[in-house]
């Protein structure tokens, strides 16, 4: 499967096949720290009142854990989590189903929500706000407009791109969090962690090497994890040190910063086919043979995180971080070099 794919989560299965090192209360939960004191403290207020929790959206690049803060919450909250997502409600039926069909504090976790359909997110608006479904029955001139109460429920909203979200929406959520990328000491508690519950022995230096070349991202940590403790297991090597990890992440090709192939070819075409931008998305995508979105929502976040890109309005620039990264000269200093 290729990495996007997984950044992206698609790798459903490697997912489901790691699902026991999803973490499933929030105390096991490492690293965005503020949210979770926040989110500890909605669910404390909330269960003090013996009141529904409000309606979060969680907004952040692919695999920072949102589908695994959604199911938290309804462990914590002890109720039930119904999961579906924007594009697989097709009609406002659909949503209908699903809302009649949730319990008094039932957690609705709706994944790629920017991409719901215009109908089906006008049937959620007095859903969120007032608890009501309004259905029309029949059509023609015996249309009939009714009105249904709803139990009352939390929708979990999840999204990579937050800048998508028509307004109405964004405001009915009561809480919004955002997840950022996780620093190098908190992926290695993660691959810690995730060694344990796979029973295979990694040093401290081993997992800081296998963090730091994880993109910031819970996700793709655990899946170098499963990786490396492969080439160890072919190489009989009983324990993962610096220089197993090391081995086995050269030969998957990801390299010091965490970024693989195509973070590399975006960051030289940049360079040498736009003489290091701006270059717009468009022409970019078409460069690269790549989708738009694979580029702005998987590989950008993290390459402008870094500091390897800037976005400006006329479009992507590299940085000198990017020249030094790929061992090449900027325009201007390899002139002044010359003179
Ligand atoms: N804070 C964390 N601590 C430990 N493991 C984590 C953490 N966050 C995420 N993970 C792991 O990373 C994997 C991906 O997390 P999750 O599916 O929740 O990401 P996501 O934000 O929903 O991604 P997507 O946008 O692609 O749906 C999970 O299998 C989980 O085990
Ligand atoms: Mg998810």
């Amino acid at each position: 499967m290729p990495r996007e794919a997984i950044l992206r989560g698609e790798e459903r299965e490697e997912d489901r096949a790691i699902a026991t090192l999803r973490p499933h209360r929030l105390a096991e939960f490492i690293g965005q720290e503020k949210l979770k004191a926040q989110m500890q403290m909605y669910m404390e207020a909330a269960r003090a009142r013996g009141d529904v929790l409000d309606h979060m959206l969680l907004h952040g690049p692919p695999g920072l854990g949102k589908t695994t803060l959604a199911q938290i919450v309804s462990t914590e909250m002890n109720v039930n989590v119904k999961i579906s997502s924007g594009p697989a409600i097709e009609r406002p039926g659909d949503l209908a189903a699903l809302l009649t069909n949730l319990t008094q504090g039932d957690v609705l976790f709706l994944d790629e929500i920017h991409r719901l359909r215009r109908n089906v997110e006008e049937l959620l608006y007095p859903a969120m706000e007032d608890f009501k479904l309004d259905l029309v029955i029949g059509d023609g001139p015996h249309a009939q407009a009714i009105r249904l109460d709803l139990p009352k429920f939390t929708l979990i909203g999840a999204t990579t791109r937050t800048g998508l979200l028509t307004n109405p929406l964004r405001d009915r959520f009561e809480v919004v969090f955002h997840l950022d990328f996780y620093s190098d000491a908190e992926l290695k508690e993660i691959v810690l962690r995730g060694s344990k519950i796979l029973g295979v022995s990694v040093t401290e230096e081993g997992a800081a090497e296998i963090a730091k070349r994880a993109r910031g991202t819970p996700r793709v940590a655990n899946r170098l994890l499963k990786r490396v403790r492969d080439f160890a297991q072919v190489k009989k090597k009983s324990e993962i040190d610096r220089t197993v990890a090391k081995e086995a992440l050269d030969l998957l090709e990801v390299d010091e910063e965490g970024f693989d192939e195509l973070d590399r070819r975006i960051l030289q075409v940049i360079i040498e086919k736009f003489e290091g931008g701006p270059v717009g998305l468009e022409t970019l995508s078409a460069a690269l043979s790549e989708e738009k979105d694979t580029i702005s929502e998987v590989y950008e976040p993290y390459l402008l995180k870094k500091g390897f890109i800037q976005r400006t309005p006329q479009g992507r620039t590299a940085t000198e971080q990017a020249y030094r990264h790929l061992g090449l000269l900027k325009k201007k200093q390899s002139e002044e070099r010359l003179l």
